[in-house]
């Protein structure tokens, strides 16, 4: 039996959550272990959702709990090769935060209503539409897997009380990468 799959937060400014992700393309027993192990991941770091480059990833899936509680698994969203087919409702301002930008709040503006086109564990086709903090958590996700960032959505004055805390991570990135060469 092969080791459990253990993944770990990929921080900006990795060039990997720039990347546009790949399709799933092998709907089979690695998937489903490889979503478990995004959960565990999500769950551990205290996040409500995580798409698969912030898991070290290049592939289409995106995880999420509105309720943020393993306990409550039936709250538990996986959708994969997501797609919105529509945005709709009042465009509403939330402060938003990201794995992927430890310590870092922003406001973002999004529509109230999204539907979705995904397939789920078993490749099966769905469509569906979520509202309010689903919506939202499934946008922020989604985001991720076109290489959108939460900074990329900030408001410019966010932008700017960031800066410093942006900075550090870029210079931990580089710190982190001169000492995995030597
Ligand atoms: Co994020």
């Amino acid at each position: 039996m092969s080791a459990p799959l253990d993944f770990r937060l990929t921080l900006y400014p990795d060039p990997l959550l720039r990347k546009v992700s790949s399709p799933v393309v092998a709907f089979d027993a690695d998937l489903v272990a490889t979503v478990r192990a995004m959960f565990e991941l999500m769950y551990r770091s205290r996040g409500v959702g995580l798409a698969a480059p912030q898991a070290g990833l290049d592939l289409r899936i995106l995880v999420a709990n509105p309720a943020g509680e393993p306990e409550k698994s039936y709250e538990e969203l996986v959708l994969i090769n997501a797609t919105i087919l529509d945005r709709s409702g009042p465009v509403t301002l939330y402060e938003e935060g990201c794995l992927s930008f430890p310590q870092i709040y922003a406001e973002v503006k999004r529509p109230e209503r999204c539907k979705v086109a995904y397939q789920d564990l078993s490749g099966q086709r769905i469509e569906r539409e979520f509202e309010g903090f689903a919506s939202r958590v499934v946008q922020h996700e989604y985001d991720h897997l076109e290489g959108v960032l939460l900074v990329d959505r900030m408001s410019p004055a966010d932008k700017l009380r960031h800066k410093l805390a942006l900075a550090e991570l870029v210079e931990t990135y580089k710190r982190n990468r001169a000492g995995a060469r030597t």
